[in-house]
């Protein structure tokens, strides 16, 4: 564990000079099967990286066995359901290996074995946790789909892995709402021809229809099953779990990770981050659906044997104190939680938060987006009573786990910076004609200039992907895809996606996504999207929509437009705002320039730039007009 600054700077130059036998040493902590023959291959032009080559292990292993001599009563998942009235779930590390185990050998009864894909589509329960780690331990892949997606956007997921099961519930309880998950997946599964078995968990009970030979009740199926299931032996470089991301063009990205690295890298990151102690408790409010869940609920905290506590529901209901509640209730000492959540509160009357003892807090973090300075302060002020460290920590589901960011009460801390690299990472920035830019004081381009152990490895299906989209901008080095600041300091501060990719409510859209589910509507001819600055979401969609003939009720075919992209792609996606025009600006090459409406959209049309390479100039005033 790094414990002071001044380790922090030893320990990054160690992991910088001889990052060989720096990761060699990390990975010593850890229950390995076989130990590895190499600790690093790597060539970020094909690009291939391997880490602990010929290292055996399994990471249920590490996360569930081996703290059992230790703390088989210790509480591993603490659960707390969606409605405050309903009893929490305390799982220790002894319930949680039998769970999975149990689990693991129902899946093995359906006949999945090391190396089939499972794809999880489930509510924010204990069973979701045990289904992940059971893929783990009979060594199948899984893919983890949030349950807020469409049956649309789930087929596609399914599809493109080839997932032999789906793990479902027949709903999903999300603040006063039920979502209807078996449903969605039935709908799903009309187009999913590899999918052979549904086991379905009873939460909501909501009627469901179960199709004879296909879908399975869970209850049944667990009942039979033995608590006892050898782990499989797997390679450092087996597949993990594959998990999707919005790319900035066409489908979703299957980003790939693996075993050995990502074990290594979350847990070195969760415990030295956070400055996890042995006995806290641990919160993170994603849903284990994103990236930061399967790090940070799973397997960071895990690994280190921490209390991992798992929340069902949302931050605004009952009321918007539900967060601050759960603090109180479950003494918890290192909460988690995305800007967007924070702006949300922010906005509700202080009492919501001072009618709670949040005095076990001593560590906060945020993630998924830039923090703005204003959030920064009220979560200092009013959650941290200005006494716990904010940890502002950057990274993204293709890096696994946490890049950039201070470590809680050791690095000093900024407002909207998140500060300085994690031993292990090498960052630079990058000017646009693909230079390094030297010295502290610099703007541009966030690129990796060597491997970590948790970073994907491939796109699930399409390497050639992989490379275009991450290692070709700046060869050798690895793309992030964010624009970044350095300052006088030396410290990052992440200002935000320069591809097409927006980040609303902390989730990662692909513009080009959503332009495609607006134009499945019949009315609509083409549209652009663009984000623009939403005071609680952080960036929100503006879609710019083109119709074959005029549009009589704009309010009607809004919604129209809206419920067809959640029906595509998922509530998420659905544009704030959808402005109605007759044209979009476009150059001679028929290239539609999204600065222009970047602009626009952001509500700055002073200073368009240079708008004469257009093909008809004069849309442009009409947008303007129409700005909303
Ligand atoms: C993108 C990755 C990492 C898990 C959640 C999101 C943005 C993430 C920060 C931060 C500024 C951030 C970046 C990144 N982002 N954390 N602390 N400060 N921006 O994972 O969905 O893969 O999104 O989120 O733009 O590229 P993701």
């Amino acid at each position: 564990m790094v414990t002071s600054f001044k380790k922090y700077q030893e320990e990054y130059q160690k992991s910088i000079i001889t990052p060989i036998d720096f990761w060699d040493h990390q990975a010593q902590h850890f229950v390995w099967r076989r130990k590895w023959d190499k600790v690093l291959n790597y060539d970020f032009h094909k690009p291939e990286v391997q880490w602990f080559i010929g290292g055996k292990l399994n990471i249920t292993e590490n996360c569930i066995d081996r703290h059992l001599p230790s703390r088989a009563h210790q509480t591993a998942i603490l659960w707390e359901s969606n409605d405050p009235a309903e009893p929490s779930r305390r799982i220790t590390y002894q319930e949680l290996a039998k769970e999975v185990n149990r689990v693991a050998n129902m899946l093995k009864a359906h006949g999945v074995f090391k190396g089939d894909r499972v794809c999880i589509y489930m509510p924010m329960v204990p069973e979701t946790a045990f289904a992940i780690l059971a893929c783990a331990r009979i060594g199948a892949v899984h893919s983890v789909v949030f349950a807020g997606f469409s049956a649309g956007s789930l087929a596609d997921r399914i599809n493109d892995c080839g997932c032999k099961v789906v793990l479902t519930a027949d709903g999903a309880f999300r603040g006063d709402k039920k979502i209807e998950l078996k449903s969605i997946v039935d709908e799903a599964l009309k187009n999913c021809p590899s999918v052979k078995t549904c086991v379905v968990l009873n939460r909501t009970k909501l009627n469901v229809t179960m199709r004879a030979g296909r879908d399975f009740w869970w209850h049944d199926q667990i009942k039979t099953a033995s608590d006892f299931c050898v782990a499989e032996e797997m390679d450092s470089e087996d597949l993990l779990f594959i998990l999707y991301t919005s790319g900035s063009t066409g489908k979703p990205k299957g980003m790939v990770h693996t075993c050995g690295g990502y074990m290594v890298y979350t847990n070195y990151t969760f415990k030295n981050v956070f400055q996890y102690k042995e006995g806290q408790t641990f919160w993170c409010t994603a849903d284990v659906g994103w990236i930061t869940g399967h790090s940070y609920i799973l397997y960071g905290p895990l690994s280190a044997g921490a209390t991992t506590l798992m929340f069902e529901g949302v931050p605004s209901w009952p009321d918007m104190g539900r967060f601050w509640h759960v603090v109180e209730k479950h003494k918890v000492n290192i909460f988690y939680t995305a800007p967007t959540a924070i702006r949300s509160l922010e906005k509700a009357p202080l009492s919501f938060v001072e009618k709670y003892d949040l005095s076990s807090l001593q560590v906060l973090g945020s993630v998924g987006e830039p923090i703005n300075e204003e959030a920064w302060h009220w979560y200092d002020k009013n959650i941290g009573k200005g006494k716990c460290p904010i940890v502002d920590t950057w990274w993204q589901t293709e890096t696994g786990g946490i890049m950039i960011s201070p470590l809680a009460g050791i690095t000093k801390t900024k407002p909207a910076f998140a500060t300085l690299p994690l031993p292990g990472v090498q960052p630079a920035i990058m000017d646009e004609s693909g230079r390094e830019l030297t010295g502290n004081l610099c703007e541009g381009r966030l690129a990796i200039k060597f491997p970590w152990p948790s970073m994907a490895r491939t796109i699930y299906g399409d390497h050639q992907r992989f490379k275009d989209t991450y290692f070709s901008t700046f060869p050798g080095r690895y793309f992030t895809g964010d624009g970044c600041k350095r300052d006088e300091d030396g410290y990052y501060r992440i200002t935000g996606r320069v591809d097409d990719i927006i980040i609303v409510s902390g989730h990662n859209l692909g513009t080009a996504e959503i332009e495609s589910a607006i134009d499945e509507h019949s009315a609509v001819c083409e549209s652009a999207v663009v984000g623009f600055p939403h005071d609680v979401k952080g960036q929100g969609v503006y879609a710019f929509v083109v119709t074959y003939d005029p549009v009589h009720e704009e309010g009607h075919l809004r919604n129209e437009i809206k419920d067809v992209v959640s029906k595509i792609i998922g509530p998420i996606a659905k544009p704030d705002k959808i402005q109605f025009v007759s044209g979009l600006p476009k150059t001679r090459s028929g290239k539609i320039m999204r600065r222009i409406l970047r602009k626009i959209a952001e509500g700055d049309v002073s200073n368009l730039g240079d708008t004469t390479t257009l093909l008809d100039p004069a849309v442009v005033d009409e947008i303007k007009r129409g700005a909303m």
